[in-house]
């Protein structure tokens, strides 16, 4: 299909204050010289700021990255994430035309789509609500016919289901993702015929489903109340500048002590370094807890069953490489006060949340007990 930019665009685009850091901090998780690399969440941010993607929006990224406007815009064009046209309000729906979806009803689904938003696809609807389009194999074809709506799949539908989807999302409803038949993934639609230890404990929706329904973003654009980037690798520099201005100051400050300069400017020196070790126990306080590369033999412990812990707190504790209710256990006050001060816009939750005697728990008596207890905060 030919992507091209649309034939109206806007004069500029600037990143609003906050999603300017949070670009920062994703172009810098890249080594000097690298840059380039953040292209896709950049522009993907641009997008979501603005609504679809614009010229000036992806030249600006490309002078943010120090790329040509041609490579940025090579991106832009290739992936069908990137949406270079206005899209509906609401929801901008991807209908997977390929094999498997074809042979099992995506020509129904466009029909639908046809029918409710607008004959041609890439034009919105008569309320602006809703676009739609059709693309290549989406790699859910066990569940066709598919589509992304927003950001998340909705599987095993039929014209039916997805005029029934649109008239929700109309209303202002956000339906549950995943399989729209009661399948719970992939499995076979009789039931699973191996592997059945699996199907005890499990939650209520397939994993996909489950955090879709948790974050609840599905066609929410983002706002800056999502999941935070941390970039704690950020904070070296500050505690190595902080040093270095120490020994700067007092250096500077004895040299002219040495010369026999007057009480006032010791005393400037005293205050100096004070104020300078107060910066740098701040940038060093605490002491980070031991982290692990990726969970222990590749599966997580559910940190959300901690009072406390809900979806973003157990992504940034992740992130820190913290995934074991063992690992908090053994947490003394140091790794505390590392925790408390270092969780964005989380401050002060570990302490106050009790979360080594919880985890403590766990260990001794179980996840079941735990709960249990944790009913009447018997902990
Ligand atoms: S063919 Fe439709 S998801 Fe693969």
């Amino acid at each position: 299909m030919l992507r091209r930019l649309h034939k109206d665009q806007p004069a500029s685009f600037e990143f609003t204050p906050a999603n300017l850091a949070w670009a920062k901090g994703q172009i810098s998780k890249y080594p000097e010289g690298r840059q380039a690399s953040a292209v896709i969440p950049l522009l993907w941010r641009a997008q979501e700021q603005h609504g679809w993607l614009t010229r000036p929006a992806i030249e600006h990224v490309a002078d943010m990255l120090g790329m040509a406007y041609i490579r940025a815009l090579e991106v832009a064009t290739f992936y069908f994430m990137f949406q270079l046209q206005p899209v509906g309000s609401v929801a901008h729906i991807q209908i997977c035309g390929t094999t498997s979806c074809m042979i099992c009803g995506a020509e129904e689904l466009i029909a639908v789509c046809q029918e409710l938003i607008s004959k041609a696809p890439h034009a919105l609807s008569a309320d602006g609500k809703f676009s739609w389009e059709e693309v290549e194999c989406m790699g859910a074809c066990a569940n066709a016919p598919m589509a992304q709506i927003g950001k998340d799949y909705y599987e095993d539908l039929t014209a039916g289901k997805l005029r029934d989807l649109i008239g929700r999302f109309s209303k202002g409803e956000v339906p549950v993702p995943g399989p729209q038949n009661g399948r719970y993934a992939a499995e076979p639609l009789t039931g699973l015929t191996s592997l059945k230890e699996f199907e005890s404990g499990r939650k209520q929706y397939n994993a996909s489903a489950q955090l879709a329904v948790d974050i609840r973003d599905t066609v929410k654009r983002i706002d800056g109340t999502e999941v935070p980037l941390t970039t704690p690798w950020l904070g070296v520099p500050v505690a190595t500048k902080a040093k270095a201005a120490v020994k700067e100051a007092a250096g500077a400050v004895a040299a002219k002590a040495a010369e026999g300069v007057a009480k006032a400017e010791k005393a400037v020196k005293a205050k100096v370094a004070e104020v300078a070790a107060k910066v740098v126990a701040k940038a060093e306080a605490g002491k980070q807890p031991k982290a692990l590369k990726a969970p222990k033999k590749g599966k997580a412990d559910d940190l959300k069953t901690l009072e406390g812990i809900g979806p973003a707190l157990e992504k940034l504790l992740n992130d820190l490489g913290i995934f074991h209710f063992d690992q908090i256990a053994v947490w003394g006050e140091a790794e505390i006060a590392w925790i408390d001060g270092n969780l964005k816009g989380f401050k002060g939750r570990a302490s106050r949340d009790r979360w080594v005697a919880q985890a403590r728990l766990i260990g001794e008596v179980g996840v079941e007990e735990f709960l249990t207890r944790a009913k009447t905060n018997n902990y």
